[in-house]
């Protein structure tokens, strides 16, 4: 039985901060007290560098951290060599692209959306600008969807990977992934997968998709900023040439410039990692599934079908995504400027996003390149949707203000 109120009990910023309506888990997640104890036990306890010392304390943190491999392996179903960490899901998915860019000759082409998140853009609008790769887009609905005939439309023999999100961080479209790794498998095109938004907030199973890469952040998935996964099947990572060079990633080098590399996923791992964030990114995956990511995601449905319910009933406000099933709701207030609409909600103690989102190239699909975006968590509650929609049922021209702190 899902308990919300009892989740909510875990969370020291619901606990220290009742009034706040925290409806940005979009742009980050609260932390339970089980991650914050892990990571505060790293620095009171065992505080070392890893892979570097022969001393208890450096033994432990060892350990720690790579038991994270292990306990990620049981999140998203891989071997724990498949899990490469990273300082967030940009990083990783900059390795991702600089690895497979020895795979890429000039015209060959990567298919992506135009409602990616500039971290799976920009690295492959690099390697068009200095390979002359080709990017094209896959269509998409209006509300950021991908239709699979449509899909199945751009591919021809040039098309070598396909690079999308699982779930869209601005209108939370999920994408009909598996069918189209499984197109992407029967053209040996490589299937590249952005997980940010979805990690956490459903099962999200490697073997199952059938992908070839999976990155994502550990604090959208209430662990700690500053730590992210590159999943990457082990016949494609094991020769992949790593992106940051340095201390921890070589097993050796010489004077003549030779650097023999570390086995993966070591080698991707260049200086000192953040330790303290990986080590707290495995209580948050074990919180997680100790919840159960399929209750999780029921949980946020019936919630998002709750707000939506409320939502639709104003009419002041326009919501791009509507039909869609899970993910944020995002909207604008009819008139109104998203972030003085966001500013009105702010001064009333909810936390929402508004603006683009890092998504840049959405504006083409749904028409404008300001919006409000609510999304929801596990520790979200129905009355919290209640409050959020009455105070943007107030929202006008004279009530929105700008965000003065
Ligand atoms: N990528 C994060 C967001 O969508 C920051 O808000």
């Amino acid at each position: 039985m899902y308990d919300v109120e009892k989740i909510r009990q875990d969370f020291p910023m619901i606990t220290n901060h009742p009034e706040l309506i925290y409806f940005d888990n979009g742009a980050t997640t609260y932390k339970p007290k089980k991650v914050i104890d892990a990571v505060n036990s790293f620095y009171t306890d065992f505080t070392s560098n890893v892979e570097r010392g022969d001393y208890e304390t450096a033994i432990k943190a060892d350990k720690a951290y790579d038991h994270t491999r292990e306990v990620i392996g049981r999140l998203i179903n891989c071997d724990s060599r498949e899990v490469a960490f990273f300082s967030n899901i940009t990083s990783a998915l900059n390795q991702v692209v600089y690895g497979l860019s020895k795979l890429f000759k000039k015209g060959d082409t990567v298919l992506l959306t135009q409602a990616e998140h500039a971290s799976n853009l920009l690295p492959w609008f690099r390697l068009k600008e200095e390979q002359g790769i080709n990017i094209a887009y896959i269509p998409l609905d209006k509300q950021g969807r991908i239709d699979l005939s449509d899909f199945e439309k751009c591919i021809d023999e040039t098309v070598k990977a396909v690079s999308v999100a699982y779930v869209t961080n601005v209108l939370g479209s999920v994408q009909p992934l598996k069918e189209m790794i499984s197109i992407c498998q029967k053209h040996g095109i490589l299937s590249v997968v952005d997980a940010a938004q979805a990690i956490g907030h459903r099962k999200v199973d490697v073997k199952d998709l059938g992908c070839d890469f999976l990155c994502f952040s550990s604090h959208k998935m209430c662990g700690p900023d500053g730590a992210g996964v590159m999943y990457g099947r082990y016949e494609l990572i094991k020769d992949m040439p790593p992106l940051l060079l340095g201390g921890g990633m070589n097993a050796r080098f010489n004077n003549d410039g030779t650097i023999i590399y570390k086995d993966a996923p070591q080698r991707f791992e260049a200086g000192t990692p953040n330790i303290e964030g990986v080590i707290g990114l495995s209580a948050a995956a074990e919180y997680l599934m100790d919840i159960g990511l399929d209750s999780i995601h029921e949980h946020e449905l019936k919630l998002r079908a709750y707000l939506l319910d409320k939502m639709l009933k104003l009419d002041n406000i326009e919501i791009y995504n509507p039909d869609d099933i899970s993910g944020p709701l995002t909207f604008n207030v009819k008139d109104v400027f998203a972030q003085d609409a966001a500013g009105y909600l702010a001064v009333n103690n909810v936390c929402v996003r508004s603006g683009n989102h890092c998504a840049k190239i959405l504006h083409n699909i749904i028409g404008t390149d300001q919006s409000i975006r609510a999304s929801l968590y596990l520790y979200n509650t129905e009355a919290e949707a209640d409050r959020f929609a009455e105070l943007v049922s107030k929202i006008d021209l004279n009530s929105a203000v700008g965000i003065f702190f």
